[in-house]
């Protein structure tokens, strides 16, 4: 491995960097992590010649314009001309792009390519249900394929690097862009990420068909205060380590080439000045080796957060901590000069900084192949991108009740009543973040209305909407029961809009918008059968939905194919078989509330007023994490487990169950794994996902799955930032949602 010239002063920022995280997280024990005390351990990106040779003739203003990233053409072409520009995001078509290449690689005196990035979050020209939805899947296959196809429609656009995956866990639905990640478990959190870095970058992301990936938002970004963006986090050190960092460490190992500094503060240091997360465990434990590009503005931010007094102080404290790229706001190119003749940053940061990004330069190809072959770029969806979608959405459904069961419907009903406002929505159906690359905003998604057409050709079906998503005026509720009454059936499609969640939308309730709810019972009143269908990026609170609506079907934001796939479920064609990546509470009130808590010293118990829970409600989610019917019914028994004892060293176990499909027809089951250390030095939540599989079974039949447990599935991190296996008892639990009852366990030894 290359060795740098000189490492980063072992006094200067560096320290400072330090002290950052010493200060923010590790004041109340006092403990100094390893990672915190050691001396500089910090990865380095590999050696490779051509960019050793391009840095020895780069100027020090050269080098500050490879860390600069900017959000649109004109900003582009200016910082091109003072020779001071890494790369692009947020500028869509071949031709443009090359424009940009061209005068980048014909007239700068390097000739150094720019990279170009996007976010290309769920979809680039195909949009496939929002993150969220698929982790509902429980099925990392979902998420490999839309990565797969967006990052091929993407890099044949002349994209190089997407702003995806998001895998910020999260316990706080009000926050809008828990649609964009995961939801509450690292675990689940972690098998997703891990699939979508592998899906966009392959094996190697030269390739014309990937791109480069980026873990974000680094980190603990979901842990914002009341769930309103960007707000403060006050993390204690072993949830940082169990809770929202795995999946970043499982990308780092699974080779994603960036990573993005999260907006929010990590006990009061912000992440883009906070080296004990960048520096310390990023760079350092885990030894990234990719470049940490900050996020929009994320730097110049520190001065209202109140780190840095002015942009100067927001660079002298970012590059240090580990930010190597700036996006949008200009603190590096400004001020960097300055800064290293005060020796508030060192010449060996800004090299580092600079290696790390023209080594994902060279690594996605761009000074071999530094323009995209305009013919090839895609405008349309591919038949076969389509399916792909319509598929993943199907699958990412939940059937969160059936009663009866009304569904599915029969393909030979007479007649169908579509009602409430989002029957006929089109690009609300594809959520947050879509609608960005190249003929994605001129691709309307299928309604379901017309998805419902599609699928009963023989039906008369009708659409009313009856309300707004989010209005007070309830006017048009008369003729929505007049179209149920004249139907067989009505399928009510209410829940948000597209822009009720995602970036900058938190909601202070998570109810069903407007009189939406209203509108529901205004169906229910007519007495005929009725199914319910949302559209939505979050959790809602529904508890009147689940004590009136006969069946409720979660299709959360499906994408472009969204009312052909609720139409699949709804008629049977599939068989719902996706689970709740994250709880759905009962009130707002209750939030946060998460399957994987820790005990207190007083459980809820509705006989003793004397513990944890509320005066006024029941206590428990409405729907737990990993509920989720099937329009048939599955048993899971013969729990086994291949040993008593786990060795804390290099044990494993193996645990199997038995699972049969007790129902009338095919469909999917997701068989759970939860482990819990009753006793810890660390309190352990009451169980952790430590496994889950879906296995498709026909009627009547049975397949045994098992699942490996080793130490790491069941040790944790404490305080120190130290990952621990203790001796004793580990309980097992084995079912179809979080609330498994199926048990046994073993001891580590
Ligand atoms: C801000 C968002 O937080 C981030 O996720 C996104 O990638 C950037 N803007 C670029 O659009």
């Amino acid at each position: 491995m290359h060795e740098p010239e000189s490492h980063p002063s072992p006094d200067g920022v560096n320290r400072r960097s330090l002290l950052a995280g010493v200060g923010g997280l590790l004041t109340a024990g006092g403990l100094l992590a390893p990672a915190v005390a050691a001396a500089d351990p910090v990865a380095r990106p590999e050696h490779d010649p051509r960019v050793e040779a391009l840095l020895a003739k780069m100027t020090l203003a050269e080098k500050l314009g490879q860390l600069q990233l900017v959000g649109d053409e004109a900003t582009a072409r200016t910082a091109l001309a003072n020779g001071q520009l890494g790369g692009v995001f947020s500028v869509v078509g071949a031709a443009k792009l090359n424009a940009l290449q061209r005068i980048a690689v014909e007239q700068t005196r390097l000739r150094i390519p720019l990279i170009f990035g996007l976010d290309v979050i769920h979809g680039y020209t195909t949009n496939f249900p929002i993150p969220l939805a698929q982790g509902a899947s429980f099925d990392p296959a979902v998420a490999a394929t839309d990565a797969t196809v967006s990052a091929k429609e993407a890099r044949r656009s002349g994209i190089h690097w997407t702003y995806a995956p998001m895998m910020d866990v999260t316990h706080e639905p009000r926050w809008g862009r828990i649609a964009e990640g995961y939801g509450e478990d690292p675990y689940l959190a972690t098998k997703f990420a891990v699939a979508k870095v592998r899906g966009y970058q392959g094996d190697d992301y030269s390739s014309p068909d990937r791109l480069a990936a980026c873990a974000k938002h680094f980190v603990a970004y979901g842990g914002a205060e009341g769930g309103r963006d960007y707000n403060t986090v006050d993390v204690s050190l072993q949830r940082l380590h169990n809770l929202y960092l795995p999946p970043f460490k499982a990308s780092v190992e699974a080779g994603v080439a960036t990573v993005m500094a999260s907006f929010n503060t990590i006990s009061g240091v912000p992440a883009h000045g906070n080296g004990y997360v960048l520096h310390d465990v990023l760079k350092g434990t885990y030894g990234f080796r990719g470049f940490v590009v900050s996020d929009y503005t994320g730097i110049e931010e520190l001065i209202l957060h109140g780190l840095a007094g002015d942009g100067a102080d927001a660079a002298a404290a970012a590059l240090p901590a580990g930010v190597d790229m700036e996006m949008v706001s200009t603190n590096y190119v400004r001020f960097g000069q300055r800064l290293l003749a005060e020796r508030r940053i060192t010449r060996d940061q800004l090299d580092d900084a600079v290696r790390r990004i023209l080594l994902v330069k060279v690594r996605l190809g761009l000074f071999e192949r530094p323009y995209v072959d305009e013919s090839g770029e895609v405008k349309a969806p591919s038949p076969a991108a389509l399916a792909a979608s319509r598929q993943a959405a199907a699958r990412c459904m939940v059937l969160l009740k059936n009663d009866g069961p009304v569904l599915p419907l029969a393909k030979t009903v007479g007649a169908v009543a579509v009602v409430g406002p989002l029957g006929a929505a089109t690009y609300d159906l594809n959520g947050t973040w879509s609608g960005l690359g190249t003929g994605a905003s001129t691709t309307p998604p299928v309604t379901v209305v017309d998805g419902i057409k599609a699928a009963a050709p023989g039906a008369r079906v009708t659409y009313t909407p009856g309300c707004t998503v989010d209005g007070p005026d309830t006017s048009g509720f008369a003729a929505a029961r007049d179209a149920a009454r004249a139907a067989d059936v009505t399928v009510v499609v209410v829940g948000e809009t597209a822009a009720m969640s995602g970036e900058a939308a938190a909601r202070s309730t998570i109810d069903l918008p407007g009189v939406q709810q209203g509108l529901v019972a205004a169906i229910k009143e007519t007495g005929k059968p009725f199914v319910v269908v949302l559209v939505n990026g979050r959790p809602l609170t529904i508890p009147y939905l689940h004590d009136n609506a006969p069946a409720i079907l979660e299709a959360w934001a499906p994408g472009v194919q969204g009312g052909h796939a609720v139409a699949d479920v709804l008629f049977g064609a599939v068989n719902p078989g996706g689970k709740l990546p994250v709880s759905f509470p009962r009130a707002v009130g209750q939030i946060p509330i998460y399957y994987n808590h820790e005990n207190t010293g007083r459980p809820a118990d509705p006989a003793n007023k004397y513990t944890s829970k509320y005066l006024d409600l029941e206590s428990g989610p409405l729907y737990e994490f990993g509920h989720g019917l099937s329009y048939t019914t599955f048993s899971v028994e013969n729990l086994r487990l291949s040993d008593t004892r786990l060795p804390a060293r290099g044990g494993r176990i193996q645990v199997s169950a038995r699972v049969t499909n007790t129902g009338g027809r095919a469909g999917d089951e997701v068989v759970q794994l939860y482990v819990r250390d009753p006793v810890a030095t660390i309190v352990q939540p009451v169980r952790r996902l430590r496994g889950f599989q879906r296995v498709t079974l026909e009627a009547g039949a049975s397949t045994t799955v098992s699942f490996t447990l080793t130490p790491e599935d069941v040790g944790f991190y404490d305080n120190s930032a130290r990952f621990r296996v203790e001796p004793g008892k580990i309980e097992v639990y084995v079912g179809t949602s979080s609330a498994a009852t199926l048990s046994a366990s073993f001891t580590v030894v």
